[in-house]
């Protein structure tokens, strides 16, 4: 699969830089990262609207929807949540070499595979930790999936029998037990903006 041997890197006139004075604006990935149900794709939504209104030029990726076009196929073990993000961070950097604030709601399980993520996508990442506790997300069960995963009828499944390794050091951690989500999007609005 590494057999880059072949390959030279073909130099383009326009650069990351010219895309983004064309549009102006700062090219970034915001990386949302949490179990599922913690909120991290009513965020995503909620953000991407917010920039829209004011005039930024966006793309949402969102793992639901990925894993059912560019990733369909891949699973939920270990080796496949690695390459979905892997997948997803190159997809991120190629639309934030086209000048786009790329957001992402992936759950992203692993601290190591975040790391490639930052990696690959560089000083354009912002990470958000929504760190919603199990209980709630399990209490909201907006899927019915933990439900599903305790009765055994779903494997491998994040929180209950894959782990989820939280983040140490996100650019933004928030918590979205009880809050509203204009309240949740202000903050992470003033901590990235
Ligand atoms: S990740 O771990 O590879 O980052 P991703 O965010 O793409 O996961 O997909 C998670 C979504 O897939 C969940 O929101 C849920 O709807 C669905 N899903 C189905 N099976 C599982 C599972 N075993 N673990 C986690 N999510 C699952």
């Amino acid at each position: 699969m590494e057999d880059t041997g072949n390959l030279t890197w073909q130099q383009v006139d326009l650069t990351r830089a010219d895309r983004e004075r064309l549009l102006d604006q700062q090219a970034m990935t915001i990386w949302l990262t949490g179990l599922s149900g913690s909120g991290k794709s009513t965020i995503a939504n909620a953000l991407e609207r917010r920039l829209a209104d004011r005039g930024r030029h966006t793309m949402l990726l969102d793992g639901d929807n990925v894993r059912m076009g560019l990733n369909r196929g891949l699973g939920f073990s270990d080796e496949d949540r690695t390459e979905n993000i892997r997948r997803i961070a190159e997809v991120a950097k190629l639309m934030n070499d086209a000048g786009l604030i790329v957001i992402t709601s992936f759950i992203s399980p692993f601290r190591a595979d975040r790391e490639m993520a930052r990696a690959i996508i560089g000083d354009a990442y912002r990470e958000i930790y929504v760190a919603t506790p199990l209980k709630e997300c399990e209490r909201r069960d907006v899927k019915g999936l933990y439900r599903k995963a305790r009765d055994g009828e779903i494997k491998e499944f994040t929180g209950i029998t894959s782990p989820y390794e939280p983040p140490e050091h996100p650019e933004v951690r928030i918590d979205t037990t009880g809050m509203e989500l204009e309240d949740t999007l202000e903050y992470i609005w003033k901590c990235l903006f």
